[in-house]
């Protein structure tokens, strides 16, 4: 018998029945609209369930890992304002096109935050990079703040926040809380988010109603000891250390 963790949902190619597609856990439905979970295609399914399997090894979790989190920041820079732009192409013809305005960021919540670097840097040229050191205390959960570096002009650009793992919501919420501080309005962050939880979406899109999450998947819940369930165990450990 399958084991019932959450939402399940019939996930295939369109041209496939119901009746010939397998059965996978989805992402819990969430009710706020500044929260975008990914779509559930059978690719982010696929790359969930590498990195959610504990036999995993850390080459294949920074693989599948890079490859969700690329999906995160193409999304993430849909939320960026667009302009009108026209250009002319080798025929001789004219396309009415788009292109983005606005100067964006990224901050990476360490240490876990850091591995979403390279996926902003492989969509967004020498982008400037930002660094907010928190660390939750392995007892209470409850985070604390080491360190901060920010580029000097952050109020005036959008800023994606980097962090894989969206549990209590605690170190998100410092996080945001330092970035609001350096005169960054709300409706101007974009925290980008591989897992997270009902409570950790629940405590932060009430407390920044303003501010846009964008993550792969919505779990259960959490543990005794505030890890994510499912979920896939120690971020930082899995793609660092382990
Ligand atoms: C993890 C994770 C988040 C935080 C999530 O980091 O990367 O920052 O926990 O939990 P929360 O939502 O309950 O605050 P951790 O402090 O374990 O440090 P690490 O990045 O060094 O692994
Ligand atoms: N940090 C992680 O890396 N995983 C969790 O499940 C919770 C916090």
């Amino acid at each position: 018998s399958r084991p019932q963790v959450g939402p399940t949902q019939c996930v295939g190619p369109d041209y496939r029945s119901p009746s010939q597609k397998p059965i996978a856990t989805v992402s819990t439905e969430v009710k706020y609209d500044n929260v975008v979970v990914l779509s559930q295609t059978p690719q982010l399914i696929a790359l969930l369930t590498k990195i959610r399997d504990k036999e995993t090894d850390r080459a294949d979790f920074i693989f599948y890992s890079n490859r969700i989190i690329r999906l995160l920041v193409e999304e993430g820079l849909n939320h960026l304002p667009v302009v009108e732009h026209t250009v002319t192409t080798p025929v001789g013809r004219t396309y009415a096109g788009l292109m983005f305005q606005g100067k964006i960021c990224g901050v990476s919540i360490m240490r876990a935050g850091e591995a979403m670097e390279q996926g902003l840097r492989d969509c967004c040229r020498s982008v400037r990079i930002g660094k907010i050191l928190i660390q939750r205390d392995e007892e209470t959960s409850m985070p604390k703040l080491f360190y901060d570096k920010l580029p000097e002009d952050i109020a005036d650009r959008w800023v994606l926040l980097l962090d894989p793992m969206f549990a209590t919501g605690g170190s998100a919420i410092m996080a945001v809380d330092v970035l609001k501080s350096r005169g960054v309005p709300e409706e101007r962050i974009l925290f980008l988010n591989l897992i997270a939880s009902p409570e950790g979406i629940q405590n932060f899109a009430t407390k920044f109603p303003k501010l846009r999450v964008v993550t792969a998947f919505v779990d259960q819940g959490l543990d005794e000891k505030n890890y994510i369930i499912p979920g896939l165990g120690d971020f930082g450990d899995r793609f660092y250390t382990m």
